[in-house]
């Protein structure tokens, strides 16, 4: 039986548009997260769902904090570029204003609001894992509508790499 009905159903799902930032021992990384949400009031938490093989996975397991960076709706261009894999080995940091989170964590300057998170559980989920995640700081830092997947931009599944020849 086709999965296609399941994947067009699925697709329907509305879902925000952010940039989950790690840093380790100077080290840093951003990568744009839309299966992202609130499960817990008291304490509060979110949890993020995460590619078993991205290149993110690492800093994720082996920190103990990240942070949200909710986009404002005219940020795609910014949802894009962190978007993109890391494997090229440029920062996606690189030349942008960031603040650092009490966590050590960075902040976009430009984000609509920010959750700085301390990790307290891990979940292998199929092929992707979820953390769950405490805010312990947060701010809205703009004015606006957050960018959501109701502009058209969503989360693909990767295609499977060709076998080199
Ligand atoms: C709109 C949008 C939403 C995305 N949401 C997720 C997500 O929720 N989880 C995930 O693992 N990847 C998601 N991605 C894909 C990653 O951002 C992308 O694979 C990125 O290259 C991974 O970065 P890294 O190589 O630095 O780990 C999304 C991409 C886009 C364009």
């Amino acid at each position: 039986m086709s999965e296609q009905p399941i994947l067009d159903a699925l697709a329907r799902i509305p879902y925000p548009v952010a940039v989950v930032t790690v840093g380790r021992g100077g080290v840093e990384n951003g990568l744009t997260v839309s299966w992202l949400s609130q499960v817990s009031f008291s304490p509060p938490q979110i949890m993020i769902a995460i590619d078993n093989h991205h290149f993110s996975i690492d800093f994720l397991r082996s920190t103990a904090n990240f942070a949200v960076n909710l986009l404002r709706e005219d940020q795609r261009d910014l949802a894009a570029h962190f978007a993109g894999p890391s494997d090229t080995g440029r920062g996606k940091l690189e030349g942008l204003q960031v603040d650092e989170a009490p966590s050590g964590a960075p902040v976009l300057r430009s984000a609509l609001a920010f959750l700085d998170c301390e990790l307290v559980a891990s979940h292998p989920c199929g092929d992707h894992s979820l953390f769950i995640g405490e805010v312990l700081h947060g701010a809205v830092l703009a004015d606006g509508a957050p960018l959501t997947t109701a502009t058209g931009m969503r989360y693909h599944r990767a295609r499977p790499k060709k076998a080199s020849s």
